[in-house]
């Protein structure tokens, strides 16, 4: 442990250089604005930086402070979240606006942790970034980046070296701790990469890097086995009369609660509904499930009073439709 604290605080200056000169800019690294922060952390859980950048800044222009997002409607939350998917975190996002708006922004870890949405990993990136407190954010591009810098044989599905490393951390934060945060994650994402080749002709920790100068970077993090996706086959239904689409709301609870969506089943009904104008197939991949379609253009035969009948241009505006059926929106028009 000892060793552990000496090796890593020695890591701390050659990587804080290393991201002083070659981090992204990055749409929210110009700000100390908490609430701004707080917006990117819950938008880059699960989801990519390249994926984020457009979204963030549109929903800033949207929504530019916790008041305007808590005095939004939730349908409006979700329509600018549309395509990024999670959407709970939309709707933690839009119920943690309206405590911040009444009570301001929280100041230290406990009352940011304490925000609907915000766990351990997403309070310390905040507490770091907007408030420079020594508060570790884990996730896996952190451990993967610290378990080759120690060659540490721990798996990181494990709750426990999660911990330890978190206690690792906070005896060696800089006080510069909103820039060794971020330097941590862009390390992981940008050299010390997950498959394939980490670039370590490229790392400031090359000389230091216990996995690297073993020529063992690609057995560090060791994780526990990832249990298969379950497949579904799906059939989705766009069904069209007189200009107007079909959709309908999905259930309270489970994936993709309550947000909008075509009409779609696990048995093939298409011919019900009317007539066949196209057909084609689509997959789309979620965390524990992946859904196999095949979507149908339908000319149908009624206006089928159990789904919302709307214009495209209302699809557009008002509903958000989860990106698993983007493949068949070109027929909305
Ligand atoms: N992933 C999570 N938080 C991030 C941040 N602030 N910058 C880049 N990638 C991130």
């Amino acid at each position: 442990m000892q060793n552990e604290i000496q090796v890593l605080k020695n890591a701390v200056p050659p990587l804080l250089e290393w991201y002083g000169v070659h981090k992204r800019e990055l749409p929210w690294r110009g700000t100390r604005d908490p609430y701004k922060i707080w917006v990117s952390e819950i938008m880059l859980q699960q989801t990519r930086v390249e994926a984020v950048k457009g979204y963030y800044t549109a929903f800033l222009e949207k929504f530019p402070n916790a008041e305007t997002l808590a005095n939004a409607s939730e349908e409006e939350v979700l329509k600018a979240w549309e395509g990024l998917g999670y959407y709970s975190r939309a709707r933690n996002l839009h119920k943690a606006a309206k405590l911040i708006a009444e009570k301001g922004f929280p100041r230290d870890f406990a009352g940011v942790r304490s925000l609907p949405g915000v766990g351990d990993y997403t309070a310390g990136a905040i507490c770091s970034i907007a408030y420079d407190l020594p508060c570790p954010a884990v996730d896996g591009n952190v451990l993967r980046v610290l378990t080759r810098l120690l060659a540490d044989e721990r798996n990181i599905d494990e709750m426990s070296t999660r911990m330890a490393f978190s206690r690792l951390l906070r005896e060696v934060y800089p006080k510069e701790a909103g820039e060794f945060c971020q330097s941590l994650m862009e390390l992981g994402a940008i050299v010390c990469m997950p498959n394939g080749e980490p670039m370590c002709s490229l790392c400031p920790w090359q000389t230091i890097c216990a996995a690297h100068l073993a020529g063992r970077e690609e057995e560090f993090p060791v994780r526990s086995e990832k249990k298969a996706r379950k497949a579904e086959r799906i059939f989705v239904y766009v069904l069209k009369k007189e200009g107007k689409f079909a959709l309908r709301q999905r259930e309270e609870r489970g994936l993709l609660a309550r947000l909008w969506e075509f009409p779609n089943g696990t048995e093939n009904a298409a011919a019900t509904y009317g007539k066949i104008l196209a057909e084609k197939g689509a997959k789309h991949i979620f965390t524990h499930v992946e859904w196999e379609m095949t979507g149908y253009l339908i000319e149908a035969e009624a206006f089928f009073p159990q789904f919302l009948w709307v214009t495209p241009e209302e699809m557009r505006e008002n509903y958000a439709l989860p990106s698993a059926f983007k493949a068949f929106k070109e027929w909305v028009k």
